[in-house]
């Protein structure tokens, strides 16, 4: 018997052709998903990846509670217009600690994967209270109130607990140190040497919102201008061994 008669029996037979189908898929499922359940195989490993600093974290919660999401994306796709306009296409990795991902999926506004460093301080301070004086076409609501809402820190060293025990590599020293870090930040006047010493010599350490006392607008603004910032794209290569 040749492998087609072989295959007309299973063709023919609906049950028996179900019941292969089944089989195949099945294995052909484990095969492709079983893998993806194991972080390490699944993320390449890249340089320059660090878990957010305390005022950093603290921003993104104000851009997860405002909703920013709605109209912004953070995921470059790896299409010429989209790498032609917002640079290298986002990589897995670079959102491996973001606790619910941002990745989107509506662009009213641009896509700010990679907005890190591209604007002033200000700009952004100016920005956020009135889009419109920036960009007149610009249908983004205004966001001064954060500028006035002071914040202090407080809570922010559970959220980075709650992080780590998610898989977020904070230390028990980063937890500690969690509200320390926070004004550190915002306060270039201060000593934050155990805050680079913890996340990294290139932290920005600035006031943000340019007004005394740390706001949500210091804590925004220190989220935005690292955002796409950590992996160094004129030495990464992709991992072809994938
Ligand atoms: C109703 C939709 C909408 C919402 C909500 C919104 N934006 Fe925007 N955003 C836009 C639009 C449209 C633009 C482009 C025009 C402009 O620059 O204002 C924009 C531009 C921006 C830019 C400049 C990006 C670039 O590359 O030029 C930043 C940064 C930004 N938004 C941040 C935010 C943040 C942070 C929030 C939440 C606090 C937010 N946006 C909420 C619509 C929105």
């Amino acid at each position: 018997m040749s492998i087609l008669d072989k295959h007309k029996i299973l063709e023919t037979n609906a049950t028996l052709l179900l019941i292969f189908s089944f089989l195949v898929v099945t294995i052909g499922g484990l095969v492709q998903i079983a893998p993806l359940f194991y972080l390490e195989n699944t993320i390449e490993k890249v340089e320059g990846m660090r878990p957010y600093t305390p005022l950093e974290m603290a921003g993104r919660e104000v851009y997860i509670r405002e909703g920013c999401y709605v109209c912004h994306s953070q995921m470059i796709r790896p299409m010429r217009d989209e790498v032609e306009r917002y640079g290298h296409y986002s990589l897995a990795a670079e959102s491996m600690y973001d606790r619910p991902f941002q990745w989107g999926s509506k662009r009213t506004g641009p896509d700010l994967a990679r907005v890190g460093g591209r604007y002033s301080d200000e700009w952004h301070a100016d920005h956020l209270r009135d889009p419109q004086a920036v960009v007149p076409e610009s249908v983004m609501p205004k966001y001064g109130f954060l500028e006035e809402k002071k914040i202090d820190g407080r809570y922010i060293g559970d959220l980075l607990a709650t992080n780590a025990m998610l898989g977020t590599p904070y230390t028990d020293e980063m937890i500690e140190a969690a509200q320390a870090d926070f004004r550190a930040q915002a306060d270039p006047d201060s000593d934050y040497d155990g805050l680079l010493e913890r996340y990294g010599e290139d932290i920005n350490v600035r006031n943000f919102d340019g007004k005394s006392g740390i706001s949500e607008a210091d804590a925004l603004i220190a989220y935005l201008q690292m955002l796409g910032t950590l992996v160094d794209f004129s030495t990464f290569t992709p991992d072809a061994s994938r």
